[in-house]
């Protein structure tokens, strides 16, 4: 053999190496999911995020790595859609109060008093009508991978609010949604829509007077330290959907995909429990702490809160659609 022919040979050898190389390392491909979101570790969505994390690194063998970035860390929710839309992040759970400005249908979930309770809300997401609601975004190449609940929200606030009229003129911090904006005004209050992030130092300086929140979000965020009040409302809900890039999504080989769909729904499984586990022993530290900051509502107080805000059913109930309506108020029987 002519020392031409070798070195032929061993370029031969050397390029099926190569390329098998590069074809171990196409099927070998890592993925990378970066999620971000606003809230503390130890909160409903933080631990669900974290479950999320630990099952794919149990199960998926390094083939796909998660990143979460919580507090708020890269980015605040309203960039968070933008850049899950752009594939930047690959997740998120923004609230579901923050979906104005893409779709109508998920106000269905800020309609006052709407909810009797956790389970009534567990029970929603899972009839038909509240499952195609996670695809509602599909053309804005965002899909829904579940419904995370947080829990009922309370109002909190430097004055004693105990009756409707006490919370007249009293500026609150809302999230971006039209909906909470039209309850508070039904209230003659003043609504003032803020990122989550600004919150906490809005109230500190005195900018607002007051917000609305889950017992999981006003400890973890430190909010009672900046609030002389917290009345027991249960007035809404605050849930998140987990989102995920749909071409991210579609684009993962579909072992890979499967097993990440069998993660996903025990996460979905696990995080009701979770939130409902969360937000009591959050309401107990702060009433261990602060027992002369909470109000309990009588029930005749309570209904004129429902009553006061009843109006702005009628407002919204076209644009959800009547059905949906129908079916979240179905799902208050056991
Ligand atoms: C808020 O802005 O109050 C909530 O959406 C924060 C969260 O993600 O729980």
């Amino acid at each position: 053999m002519s020392r031409y022919s070798k070195t032929l040979g061993l370029l031969g050898i050397l390029s099926l190496g190569l390329l098998g190389a590069c074809s171990d390392q196409a099927t070998e491909r890592q993925y990378v999911i970066k999620f971000s979101h606003v809230v503390a570790a130890n909160t409903p969505k933080g631990l669900a995020a974290e479950l999320f994390k630990e099952l794919v690194e149990q199960r998926l063998n390094g083939r796909v790595v998660t990143e979460i970035y919580p507090s708020g860390q890269l980015m605040s929710d309203d960039d968070s859609l933008e850049a899950l839309a752009f594939n930047e992040i690959q997740m998120t759970a923004v609230s579901l109060s923050k979906y104005n400005r893409f779709t109508k249908k998920l106000q269905i979930f800020d309609l006052p008093f709407l909810f009797n309770d956790m389970e009534a809300v567990g029970r929603f997401v899972n009839t038909p009508e509240g499952q195609n609601l996670l695809t509602v975004l599909e053309d804005k190449g965002l899909m829904g991978l579940g419904f995370w609940p947080n829990g009922l929200k309370q109002l909190s606030a430097n004055s004693p609010l105990l009756v409707p009229p006490d919370a007249k003129g009293v500026k609150f911090r809302i999230q971006e949604s039209d909906v909470l904006e039209a309850q508070f005004l039904a209230l003659d209050s003043n609504p003032q829509k803020l990122a989550f992030g600004e919150v906490y130092q809005a109230l500190q300086v005195g900018t607002i007077d007051g917000q609305d929140n889950t017992w999981s979000n006003i400890y973890n965020e430190r909010f009672y330290e900046v609030q002389e009040y917290i009345t027991e409302t249960n007035h809404n809900l605050l849930a998140y959907i987990w989102m995920v890039n749909t071409e991210f999504w579609h684009g993962l080989p579909p072992e890979i995909q499967s097993e990440l769909r069998l993660i996903v729904d025990e996460v979905n499984a696990a995080i009701m429990t979770m939130a409902v586990e969360l937000n009591a022993g959050d309401r107990a530290k702060i009433l261990q702490d602060h027992p002369d900051k909470i109000i309990s509502l009588t029930p005749e107080q309570l209904e004129q809160w429902r009553v006061a805000m009843r109006p702005v059913w009628d407002r919204f109930r076209e644009e959800i659609g009547e059905e949906v309506v129908q079916a979240a108020l179905d799902s208050n029987k056991p």
